[in-house]
């Protein structure tokens, strides 16, 4: 039933933790805690809102079921994360500490103390309130990899708005799609980013998307790049300029939220062509990825942490913004793509910091893991004591690389399975588990995951089954902005009956319960971890005038987990060719962004349909694997 490829084998080697990550860890009695949490999760969570997180004013119920699977964490409680984030720290001993470390592709390193984030934060708070931002607006973010995007979040969450990021490799359509369903009046961009030694026009996209979607009446424009831009009178203004007026004073109050009030939306890719908007909420949110940063990667008040996402995907909200931030973390982010200008830019980067842990994805692993080993011995790498990996199964032969070469054999790995949806971490180790390269392991502590057939039995050991999570957890996305049956339609249609959340994934359990993740069982491909619908990329191809008809698989591609194969049936009268194939492939470029850009375009006369009109890209994907082509019973042709 799996539609993955086999990535992992659950036959394999163990690593026990070393004797010297147990006895350092934060918490060495975590397989017992977790023990315990299996019967009581809510008092996991519990345990873990007091000891982590300040509130304003404590809640009076930890978990509310009433109206499920709308479900409500720590209601009653007043919080804002930014204060948990920054104002406790600012006016604390920590002031003075670290909490980030930039570097910009061409080698300029810039610091932000504790106190000197704050100030930036509350300075930009005020200036969105002087476009008119109040508690309960959405705010659009779309920026390169800077300083100023974590800022601009922030400042957003300060005055109690909802931040909408859009990544800053998404391009017009997908822009403006997102800024009209979000219904954001302000926007927040640069004039451009770099990346690989260029400049991506963000300004122009944005005009372009704007334009697209009349609700915007305000345009933020951060200067990085320097390039020419277009500013529209009364609309554009520049952070510089905004930020020199007395009206952006270095104190802001900040708001308090509800603990169920919203903090964020956040689009990720489904089934439909329409993102869906997952919205995170102030209380629950912050404790979840909280506990699980403080846990999982063993956070200690020296480390020099490295989360090598982009603030712009989930990764990066919860792991590069908020959690290290909430627990007082230097943090280090790199604006430049891993390898860039040279092989071992990150291990560089690592022996200069001295960071201590590294948090990244498989794509970027094996990218690194081509120009070889020797890049990285160049480079004193002892600082390192954690690694992590997201976004896709992790390879044995890429988990062994980064083991050894990276780790050096001391660094135990932590891979985290979980999802934009899930807020945090949901099945991972923490350094004292043993680990199996390729396996997230165990559901964590309050987390009740498992593998189960059709009907809801659990699977036998090593059985593929669908992954399901069976009870709540506080970082739960809680809707979808806009439009809640889409959330119960989308999460909790499949197993209904019981009550459960569905992930969309397929996995296995070995025979000592261990995890292991085979891939989407859904229309989502993971293109270098990075996730993308099937129906946003047929829905760009289709608005080209030359294309009737289009629909992608994902195909296994050893560097980036999967890549696109596209087919399209052409409008009569329109001759296929290399030419039109690469047209078609910059089109998709230009409205959906890079990461979308098919690897193939073939050109086909139909498609297999079911009777009731649906691509069965199932087929599609077999035929290219050179696979089985299974049940046909269904086809209409
Ligand atoms: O298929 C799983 C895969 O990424 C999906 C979630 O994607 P997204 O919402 O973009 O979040 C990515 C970062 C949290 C999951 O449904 N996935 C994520 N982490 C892993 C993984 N697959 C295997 N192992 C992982 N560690």
């Amino acid at each position: 039933m799996s539609n993955g490829t086999e990535h992992v084998s659950a036959k394999s080697e163990v690593f026990p933790p070393s004797d010297d990550v147990v006895a350092h860890a934060n918490v060495p009695d975590y397989l017992a805690i977790r023990q315990a949490a299996l019967d009581d999760p809510a008092a996991f969570w519990d345990a873990r809102a007091k000891e982590l997180i300040d509130w304003y004013e404590p809640y009076n119920e930890v978990l509310n079921t009433s109206n499920a699977p709308f479900y409500k964490w720590f209601t009653g409680g007043k919080i804002n994360i930014v204060h948990n984030a920054l104002d406790r720290h600012a006016t604390s001993w920590r002031r003075n500490k670290l909490a980030l470390i930039w570097e910009s592709e061409d080698g300029e390193e810039v610091t932000y103390s504790y106190l000197k984030l704050w100030r930036r934060v509350n300075r930009f708070a005020n200036v969105l309130k002087s476009m008119g931002v109040k508690k309960g607006d959405t705010v659009t973010i779309y920026m390169g990899r800077v300083p100023q995007l974590p800022i601009a979040m922030l400042a957003t969450a300060k005055i109690g708005a909802i931040h909408s990021v859009v990544y800053g490799g998404f391009s017009e359509q997908a822009l403006a799609d997102r800024i009209a369903d979000a219904k954001s009046k302000v926007v927040v961009t640069c004039d451009g980013a770099w990346l690989r030694g260029k400049t991506v026009n963000l300004k122009d996209i944005t005009d372009e998307a704007v334009s697209r979607s009349p609700v915007v009446q305000k345009v933020i424009v951060y200067q990085r790049t320097g390039q020419d831009v277009k500013m529209v009178p009364g609309r554009d203004f520049w952070w510089h300029d905004l930020e020199s007026l007395p009206i952006a004073s270095p104190y802001c109050e900040t708001e308090v939220m509800d603990a169920e009030d919203g903090l964020f939306i956040l689009y990720t890719s489904g089934t439909t062509g329409k993102p869906k908007g997952l919205l995170h909420t102030c209380g629950g949110y912050q404790v979840h990825i909280a506990a699980t940063l403080k846990y999982v990667f063993d956070i200690k008040e020296e480390d020099r942490y490295w989360c090598a996402a982009d603030p712009g995907w989930i990764t990066g909200h919860s792991y590069i913004v908020y959690a290290p931030l909430i627990l007082g973390t230097t943090s280090f982010m790199y604006e430049g793509a891993p390898g860039y200008p040279y092989p071992d830019r990150w291990w560089e980067q690592i022996e200069k910091y001295a960071i201590s842990i590294l948090y990244t994805a498989p794509t970027a692993i094996r990218s690194l893991m081509r120009f070889g080993a020797e890049w990285a011995d160049r480079h004193d790498l002892s600082s390192l004591r954690i690694l992590g990996s997201v976004g896709e199964p992790i390879n044995p032969e890429a988990w062994r690389w980064y083991y050894t070469h990276i780790g050096h054999e001391r660094c135990p790995i932590m891979d985290t399975w979980w999802q934009t949806e899930t807020g945090g971490f949901m099945i991972t180790p923490t350094p004292v588990v043993p680990l199996k390269p390729g396996s997230g392991t165990l559901p964590f502590a309050g987390i009740q995951a498992d593998v189960v057939r059709e009907d809801g039995v659990p699977c036998d050991a090593n059985e593929d089954g669908y992954l399901v999570v069976k009870y709540p957890w506080p970082g739960m996305a809680r809707t979808v902005w806009g439009d809640p049956q889409r959330y119960e339609d989308t999460y909790w249609a499949d197993f209904a009956d019981q009550g459960w959340y569905f992930t969309g994934d397929s996995a296995r359990r070995d025979e000592d319960g261990y995890f292991w993740i085979i891939g989407r069982m859904d229309d989502v491909i993971k293109v270098s971890g990075y996730r993308l619908g099937t129906a946003e990329v047929e829905s760009a191809l289709v608005s080209h005038p030359d294309v009737a008809e289009a629909a992608c698989i994902g195909v296994p591609d050893e560097l980036k987990g999967n890549v696109i194969h596209a087919f399209c049936i052409l409008n009569a009268g329109v001759q296929g060719g290399d030419d039109l194939a690469a047209a078609l492939r910059q089109h998709v470029r230009t409205e959906v962004g890079p990461i979308a850009m098919p690897a193939v375009v073939e050109f086909v006369d139909s498609l297999p349909k079911t009777r009731s009109g649906k691509i069965m890209r199932r087929l599609l994907k077999a035929q290219v694997l050179g696979k089985p082509l299974g049940d046909t019973s269904t086809l209409e042709d």
